[in-house]
């Protein structure tokens, strides 16, 4: 306890004092940041890269082979053109309720989740007379598609103290008078039944750990179950038995090379010779000023080393602690005018049990209330994603920026009253991010 009440103490202050200890790794090189080494590091990714077939217990819904195949550019980790489907109706209580999806001429409804896999591996050779595709019911009038998302340096990420996310919470709603107050989501451990943390991963914040994010990719976007996951989304078309979510000689399955490997990845890197031109100094000038900073937040810190996380099942190893590192993100749940309706499947994500679990601090109150919240965008790497904003829309940086209204309104609002030179100036230091 005594542990815990020290690092609330050192977060604020670090918060708003950036860059007192060494940066976090940056690069695009498939390099381990130190976490593993090199071959480590490189067999990680071999398994997170790996196409998945039937045999390996892909599917039998599915939305795409491997990890990578959505999570790739400009390197294995990094965002991709890849969108998801997510749908839902607003019940008669007013509150949003996930789809029932009847597949199989209605031999099956699909139900406690929000996302419609789009692809499935039957028809086939295999199973040539079952048809078990998702499609969306008419009845789902809530329907929103979002991006897939940047994984390189989520390791720092992961590291951040909890309490250093509610710290910035409070500091950016006290500064903003109110205006900007991001909401802090406590969201169940999967591997720590009973435990949660601070949600900072996905659109939403629905995970707070990688490990369990892992677990539900594995699950919900190849159809693979393992051990955190264990109940697949359907009985029909199912293969063999999923080799993969065995344990390996080195004891580890393959949910945990998938988490090891986005823990050891180095962060997105800047421009460095677009970074140091005047314009876009000016215009990082101008991003503080207008008050972008407010919810972009420039620099974070990761806590102490040995500090235990995810329920106590993570420690922070060395290479992750103590080190600053710059998202230009809060991790925060914000109102900015975009938000698409849906509230986090709790099945889908903390699995078929979940309920069962009596889970310290969880409120499902809190998360009705992200019914129309997105996680502020970490803009680090935001100069290689063509696609901007949750559901790829704004193809343009301009386009992005005036698209921000709620909390945001009138921070957009002084960025409309820029001069044309300062607005560029401004976007010119986004694109060296
Ligand atoms: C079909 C595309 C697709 C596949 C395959 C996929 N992902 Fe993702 N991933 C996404 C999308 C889309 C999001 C954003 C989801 C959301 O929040 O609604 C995401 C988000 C994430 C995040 C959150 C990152 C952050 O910083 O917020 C993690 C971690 C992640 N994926 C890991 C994985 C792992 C590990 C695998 C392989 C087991 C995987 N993903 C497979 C599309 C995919
Ligand atoms: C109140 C908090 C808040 C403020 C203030 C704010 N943003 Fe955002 N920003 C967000 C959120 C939330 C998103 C994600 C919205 C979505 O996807 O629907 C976002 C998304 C973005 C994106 C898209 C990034 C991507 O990868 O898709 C850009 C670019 C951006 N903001 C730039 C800015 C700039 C420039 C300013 C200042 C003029 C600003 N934002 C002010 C919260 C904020």
């Amino acid at each position: 306890m005594r542990l815990f009440v020290g690092a609330a103490v050192l977060s604020f202050v670090l918060v708003s004092v950036p860059s007192q200890f060494p940066e976090a790794p940056t690069g695009f090189d498939n390099k381990s940041n130190g976490i593993v080494d090199d071959a480590t590091h490189q067999a990680d990714q071999a398994k997170f890269d790996e196409v998945e077939g039937l045999d390996d217990g892909l599917g039998p819904l599915y939305n795409a082979q491997s990890c990578r195949e959505c999570h790739q550019n400009p390197t294995s980790g990094g965002p991709s053109q890849i969108t998801e489907l997510r749908v839902g109706h607003l019940g008669r209580d007013r509150h949003f309720h996930n789809p029932e999806i009847t597949i199989a001429h209605g031999a099956e409804t699909i139900t406690g989740r929000s996302l419609v896999n789009l692809r499935a591996i039957c028809p086939s050779g295999a199973y040539p007379n079952r048809e078990i595709q998702e499609r969306v019911p008419d009845t789902e009038s809530i329907r929103a598609t979002r991006l897939s998302l940047n994984l390189l340096g989520d390791g720092f990420v992961e590291a951040v103290a909890d309490q250093t996310l509610i710290d910035l919470s409070h500091e950016q709603c006290k500064a903003s008078h109110g205006k900007i107050c991001g909401q802090v989501l406590y969201v169940p451990i999967v591997e720590a039944p009973g435990q949660t943390g601070v949600g900072r991963f996905g659109w939403k914040d629905q995970q707070a750990s990688l490990l369990s994010f892992s677990g539900d990719a594995y699950l919900n976007e190849m159809g693979i179950t393992n051990r955190l996951f264990p109940d697949e989304v359907t009985k029909l078309c199912n293969t063999a038995s999923e080799p993969n979510n065995q344990p390996g000689p080195d004891g580890l399955a393959d949910v945990d090379h998938f988490a090891r490997f986005m823990r050891a990845t180095k962060a997105p890197a800047r421009d460095t010779q677009l970074a140091g031109t005047p314009v876009a100094k000016r215009g990082s000038d101008l991003f503080d000023k207008i008050g972008c900073a407010t919810c972009h937040v420039r620099t974070l810190n990761t806590a102490a080393a040995g500090t235990k996380i995810n329920g106590g099942t993570f420690t922070i190893p060395d290479a992750l602690a103590r080190k600053t590192f710059s998202p230009f993100g809060d991790f925060l749940l914000h109102d900015v005018g975009t938000g698409d309706g849906i509230v986090m499947a709790m099945e889908e994500h903390y699995g078929r049990n979940m309920y069962q679990i009596q889970w310290k601090n969880l409120s499902l109150d809190s998360f009705a209330k992200t019914q129309n919240k997105v996680r502020t965008a970490p803009l680090w790497g935001v100069r290689l994603r063509p696609q901007l904003m949750h559901d790829g829309q704004s193809v343009t940086l301009r386009d992005a920026i005036l698209r921000h209204l709620g909390e945001a309104e009138e921070v957009t609002e002084r960025f409309r009253k820029l001069k044309r030179n300062d607005q560029e100036a401004l976007m010119e230091f986004l694109r060296s991010l």
